[in-house]
């Protein structure tokens, strides 16, 4: 399973310059010129996998319902994009697989996590490897799945084990190396605030890939990829593109 792993993915699409996982914001990365995109994926009540990354509909669209209790047309009519700014009014909060399409479209790989409601982590990780199945752009690069569920990855790793996985946790878990050998992983992904330079050191001598979230600073950003760190994933990736090439990174 090879992996190859772009300096600067985009959190949520570009989360400070469009509204979080709509298309919106991943036509906004790719006009940014970002490689990649991370969005999360999760499961409406009647099985629809969509892009969305809190528990409820509320900080997005205003509904004080949970997803799990949602069916997908109760979700479709939702205004996801107006809590960003008018711009985005009436933004959709989309399906998995019209984001994919959307992908292909615009030539934009990505760091697809899956981030299943309580109880759905097999579900949801069996319904996305179905959908990057049929539906993943030939064109782009292989889709790097990551996810905090490990029932997730696992559930991955039966479904659709061509597709590279990676561990996502805050600070570097004490059994790692296990997780990711069970796991069959390729890289690990940690938060910035637990990231350090001795965990980095860990998994790249390792062999493993390396991303960090969510760094928004590019000073940060330059100093992290000086640590080894491969990716930096990040909600301004035009201020972290210009400083990891103001620096020669
Ligand atoms: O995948 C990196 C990052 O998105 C994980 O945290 O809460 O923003 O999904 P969160
Ligand atoms: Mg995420």
């Amino acid at each position: 399973m090879s992996l190859v792993l772009p300096s600067v993915i985009g959190h949520r699409g570009a989360a400070r310059h469009a509204p979080e996982n709509t298309l919106a914001g991943l036509r906004k990365a790719a006009e940014q010129r970002v490689p990649w995109v991370e969005f999360d994926v999760m499961l409406t009540a009647d099985g629809t996998a969509v892009l969305h990354h809190d528990e409820t509909l509320k900080r997005i669209t205003g509904l004080d319902r949970p997803m799990a209790e949602l069916t997908y047309a109760e979700l479709a009519g939702l205004d996801a994009g107006s809590w960003f700014g008018a711009a985005f009014a009436d933004e959709p909060v989309p399906t998995f697989e019209e984001a994919l399409a959307c992908l292909g479209a615009l030539g934009l790989g990505a760091n697809v996590e899956i981030k299943p409601t309580e109880g759905r982590e097999v579900e949801t990780a069996r319904v996305a490897a179905r959908i990057l199945r049929r539906c993943w752009p030939a064109s782009l690069p292989q889709p790097l799945i990551s996810s905090f569920r490990r029932a997730s990855l696992a559930a991955m790793q039966a479904a659709a084990p061509e597709l590279p996985r990676g561990l996502l946790a805050e600070g570097l878990p004490d059994d790692w190396r296990a997780a990711v050998a069970e796991l069959g992983c390729a890289s690990v992904h940690l938060w910035r605030k637990k990231l350090t330079r001795a965990a980095v050191e860990a998994v790249k001598t390792a062999g493993f890939g390396l991303a960090v979230y969510t760094v928004n600073d590019p000073e940060e950003a330059v100093a992290f990829r000086g640590w080894g760190v491969d990716a930096i994933i990040t909600d301004d990736p035009p201020a972290i593109l210009a400083g990891l090439a103001a620096a020669g990174l």
